[in-house]
C-alpha cells in the first residue's frame, strides 16, 4: 500500500517541485533587465558602446570642453561598470554617486541631451536595434535630475 501510494505521489511531487523551482527562478531573475544586458552584447558589447560613446563625446564640440581634466580611461571603465549594473549584468558600480561625480559642473539640459545623442549614435554604430537603444536611454533619462545643475 505504502509502495503503491509512493509510486503515484512521487511523480506528482516532483512535478510540483519543478514548477515551484521554475516559479522561484522567474521571480528571482529581473527578466527584462537581464535581457537588456544580453541585448547590449554583454560586458564586451557594453565596453564597445562606452568606448565609442566617450570617443564621440570627446569629439563633440558641444561638450568636449567638460572633459579636459578627466581621466578618460577611468571614466570609460566606470561607465562600463555602471551600464552593466543598471542593465542587469553581473557588475557592481563602485564609483561616485551621480550628484558627487557632477558636483560643481552645473551642467545644462542641452549638454545632457548631447551626451545621450552621442551614446545613441555609438549604439547605432554597434548595430544595437533601436528598441534596445531606447531601453538603455530609458534607464539613463531619470539620471538627468541628478546630473544636471549640480
Ligand atoms: C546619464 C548621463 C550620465 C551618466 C550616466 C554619467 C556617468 C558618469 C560616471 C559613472 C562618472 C564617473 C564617476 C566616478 O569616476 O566616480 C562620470 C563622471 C563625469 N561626468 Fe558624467 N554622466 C552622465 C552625464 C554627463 C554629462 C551630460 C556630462 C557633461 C557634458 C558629464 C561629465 C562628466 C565629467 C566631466 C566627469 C568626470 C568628473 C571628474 O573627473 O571629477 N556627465 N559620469
Amino acid at each position: 500500500m505504502t509502495l503503491l501510494h509512493h509510486g503515484r505521489a512521487a511523480p506528482r511531487l516532483a512535478a510540483l517541485l519543478v514548477g515551484l523551482f521554475a516559479a522561484a527562478l522567474a521571480l528571482a531573475t529581473p527578466v527584462s533587465a537581464a535581457n537588456l544586458f544580453e541585448d547590449l552584447g554583454g560586458k564586451e558589447g557594453i565596453v564597445r558602446i562606452v568606448n565609442d560613446g566617450v570617443d564621440r563625446v570627446l569629439a563633440d564640440s558641444r561638450i568636449k570642453g567638460r572633459f579636459v581634466d578627466t581621466d578618460i580611461k577611468r571614466l570609460k571603465s566606470q561607465l562600463a561598470e555602471q551600464f552593466c549594473h543598471i542593465s542587469g549584468g553581473p557588475c557592481v558600480y563602485a564609483g561616485r554617486s551621480m550628484e558627487q561625480a557632477h558636483a560643481g559642473l552645473t551642467l545644462r539640459n542641452a549638454e545632457f541631451n548631447a551626451l545621450a545623442e552621442d551614446f545613441q549614435a555609438a549604439m547605432e554604430q554597434q548595430n544595437i536595434p533601436f528598441t534596445v537603444q531606447n531601453r538603455l536611454i530609458a534607464l539613463l533619462a531619470p539620471m538627468q535630475r541628478t546630473v544636471v545643475g549640480q
